[in-house]
């Protein structure tokens, strides 16, 4: 059974759900370490499914490895290198705690996009209240200036950007985030709305939430009703910023879609349909795959081609149920253009027009 579906423009691999972290936002962390680590798929398990992807999708596609927190896989070069090798482009999420003795090794590899999360600039303590962890902010601060100047040391175009939750607490680090990219010639920033917790979960024993008959936990609605009114002045200069050239990948859909969500969260809902299922594919580090990353697995990688289960009945029944889905994670990156994994693309692109506009004396 299939209805002439597009293939995935989305991949992402979840290659741990293993994380050092605490974060408020997240219960990735609840995972324990020896519980699922020989659940993992293999390095060769990994290879297997990049070729198979490789071979169905083409080459030039990029996908991103995420988590969980991806450097604390041992062999994530060894998966980044043979990705490129067979055609991949390559790009990772990271908290950027323990990446201090890779940022040579990171540099060097072939993984082309960087995206560090980092929730404020001016406040310290808001960065490593939303980390759970003391002492978060300075090695992020520490990975982003020194990946930056080692990258032009070597002349390599690593593209380093940044990933930022809004949330209450940090409404007001917003624009000077965007401002230290900006002064600092970092590639780029991304901001991503607070969604539920549960969203964001291990799936080694852990479902996410409920999509069916949805309800956003009243602890949530409060956080988003406590910072609408600021979020609306905050989303309408990104959009003046972005337009004025600061390097911000929300695109201005996104950025109006916050809008109409600041202003009213369940607008968004009639306003904004979720395209994850017809987009996106996520590969757990158990193999499972996801189009929705709320919803159940459509298949595993150990026992079919992702091609397969792209097309099984199981994905075809996913995607139905992605079309009328209640649920407000719709406003995540993952279903807007621009994607991480795109990041470094857009900056080529607009590095091409600047180029061009330079050639032609008109700058
Ligand atoms: C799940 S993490 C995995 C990669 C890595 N551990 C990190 O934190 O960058 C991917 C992204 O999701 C974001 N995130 C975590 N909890 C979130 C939530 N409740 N709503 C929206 N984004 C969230 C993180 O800040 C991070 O930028
Ligand atoms: S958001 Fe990332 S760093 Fe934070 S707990 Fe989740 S996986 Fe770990
Ligand atoms: S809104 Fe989209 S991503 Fe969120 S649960 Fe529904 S289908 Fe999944």
């Amino acid at each position: 059974m299939t209805d002439n579906i597009e293939k995935p423009q989305q991949i992402t691999f979840d290659v741990t759900d293993r994380c050092q972290l605490r974060c408020i936002t997240c219960s990735k962390w609840k995972t324990v370490a020896s519980d699922v680590i020989s659940k993992e798929l293999t390095t060769e398990e990994w290879k297997k499914v990049m070729l198979d992807l490789r071979n169905w999708l083409g080459e030039g596609m990029w996908f991103c490895f995420s988590g969980g927190e991806p450097f604390l896989r041992q062999d994530i070069f060894e998966l980044a290198d043979y990705a490129h090798s067979i055609g991949f482009k390559v790009a990772s999420m990271t908290n950027a705690f323990s990446i201090q003795h890779l940022y040579e090794k990171i540099i060097d590899s072939p993984i082309e996009s960087l995206n560090i999360s980092l929730n404020a600039i001016n406040n310290p303590t808001v960065h490593d209240f939303s980390r759970g962890r003391e002492g978060s902010y300075e090695k992020v601060i520490d990975a982003i200036m020194t990946l930056k100047k080692l990258k032009e040391e070597k002349g390599k175009s690593l593209g380093i950007n940044i990933a930022t939750i809004v949330f209450p607490e940090n409404v007001e680090e917003v624009i000077p985030l965007v401002e230290f990219v900006t002064k600092n010639k970092i590639n780029g920033i991304m901001f991503q709305l607070l969604d539920d917790k549960e969203s964001f979960h291990g799936y080694n024993y852990q479902k996410g939430c409920n999509t069916m008959g949805y309800r956003m936990p009243k602890e949530l609605r409060t956080q988003y009703s406590n910072m609408s009114k600021r979020m609306i002045e905050v989303v309408d200069r990104l959009t003046e910023m972005k337009q004025a050239g600061h390097s911000i990948y929300n695109s201005y859909e996104q950025l109006h879609a916050m809008k109409i969500f600041f202003d009213n969260p369940d607008d968004i809902l009639k306003e904004i349909k979720c395209d994850v299922g017809s987009t996106n594919y996520a590969i757990d580090p158990y193999g499972d795959v996801r189009l929705c990353f709320n919803m159940y697995p459509v298949g595993n990688i150990k026992e079919n081609t992702p091609e397969e289960i792209w097309n099984s009945t199981k994905s075809q029944t996913c995607r139905m149920m992605t079309k009328t889905c209640k649920m407000y994670c719709r406003m995540l990156n993952c279903n807007f253009k621009g994607n991480f994994a795109n990041f470094n693309k857009s900056f080529i692109h607009r590095l091409k027009n600047k180029a061009l506009k330079v050639l032609s004396g008109n700058p």
